[in-house]
């Protein structure tokens, strides 16, 4: 805990994959730790190899001018995790130690992580080795555990819905299958709602299995009542060989069994780049600022979070060992179905 009348002084970095609005965040939590609350504000390089190479800058109020529509992160980002050693049961790497020491060294009061699933675990890590340490959820995949929605994720499905909508003129054309891979391993967030949003006559997620002859029983019941084309929309998890996309894989498999002629667009990075939505913008705003409130307050182990639209907190420690995915019986898939889209599985 810091002496009463010393200024707090916060770390501030970004892990894992980029998204639009990580720097809305960076803004939010930078400007209101130091116009409302006095402190001192250190951002560090590339997630959390910043920490451990004692990488970092000194962020001023007016270098967070300017940054909020502006796309990835002006901290940059790596997908360096300090405790996989540990985790996969090889020798340790010294890298927490290091990370100790610049926490220690630099005087930190408090660390707030911006990230996914993976940097909430390791911020629960550090939080257990006694560090004061505070997550933001972002990611375009929208699945991190205990809160609603994820910053980044709704520009990823404004853009993944944009390249839908395209899709259908040209499929019309020329009468084709359009097969759309989008991101998400192992959830199928993006591919729901944006297939739900841009029409997709079929959506497939790593959550449900699919049965590659009840797709190809779709695309043809499609054609037999003179829909001209069809438009499948996939998630990268879904089970498909390895060697090869997850949309090609489909592409050929429904040539084979319909004859009918396939195109396959894999969306790949476009996803995560650009500027943030507004509503990403507010919502990575919220999340900042809120973080900067609970850094006063001291709530520190603890991921900033929203249930049913208002702010809260969930503890790190259970944020970190878990993944939100989409539930088979989720409201929207259920209406999906009544209206004939199908999942694969029927
Ligand atoms: O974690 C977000 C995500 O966009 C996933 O959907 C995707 O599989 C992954 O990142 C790819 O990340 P990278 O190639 O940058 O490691």
């Amino acid at each position: 805990m810091s002496l009463p009348n010393k200024p707090k002084k916060i770390g501030i970095l970004t892990a894992g994959g980029d998204c639009p609005g990580l720097n809305a965040a960076i803004r939010g939590v930078g400007k209101t730790a130091i116009v409302e609350y006095g402190m001192k504000v250190l951002g560090f390089n590339a997630g959390f190899l910043g920490l451990i190479n004692k990488d970092y800058m000194v962020l001023k109020e007016s270098q967070l001018s300017g940054i909020l529509t502006l796309g990835g992160t002006i901290l940059g980002s790596s997908r360096e995790k300090p405790y996989k050693n540990v985790m996969n049961g090889e020798e340790a790497s010294g890298k927490p130690e290091k990370i100790k020491h610049t926490y220690h060294d630099l005087g930190l009061d408090c660390l707030v992580c911006i990230g996914g699933n993976g940097t909430m675990k390791t911020a629960s890590l550090l939080a257990q080795e006694g560090m004061n340490v505070i997550g933001i959820p972002k990611t375009i995949d929208n699945d991190v555990w205990g809160t609603d929605i994820t910053f980044g994720f709704e520009s990823a499905v404004q853009i993944a819905t944009e390249a839908i909508d395209r899709l259908h003129t040209t499929a019309n054309s020329h009468q084709r299958v359009m097969i759309i891979e989008l991101m998400g391993h192992h959830a199928g967030w993006l591919a729901l709602y944006s297939g739900m949003a841009g029409g997709g006559d079929i959506i497939l997620l790593p959550e449900i299995p699919f049965n590659i002859h009840s797709v190809c029983k779709k695309i043809e019941s499609r054609y037999q009542d003179k829909k001209p084309y069809s438009i499948v929309v996939v998630a990268e998890g879904i089970e498909h060989p390895k060697n090869q996309s997850a949309a090609s894989y489909l592409a050929e498999e429904i040539k084979a069994c319909t004859g009918n002629e396939t195109r396959e667009t894999v969306l790949g990075y476009i996803q995560r780049g650009g500027s943030p939505t507004p509503m990403d913008r507010i919502l990575a705003t919220r999340y900042g600022a809120f973080a900067a409130q609970c850094i006063a307050e001291e709530c520190f182990g603890t991921m900033v979070a929203i249930k049913k639209g208002d702010l809260t907190t969930v503890p790190l420690q259970e944020a970190g060992g878990n993944q939100r995915l989409v539930e088979p019986d989720h409201p929207l898939i259920l209406k999906a179905r009544k209206m004939g889209v199908s999942f694969g599985d029927d």
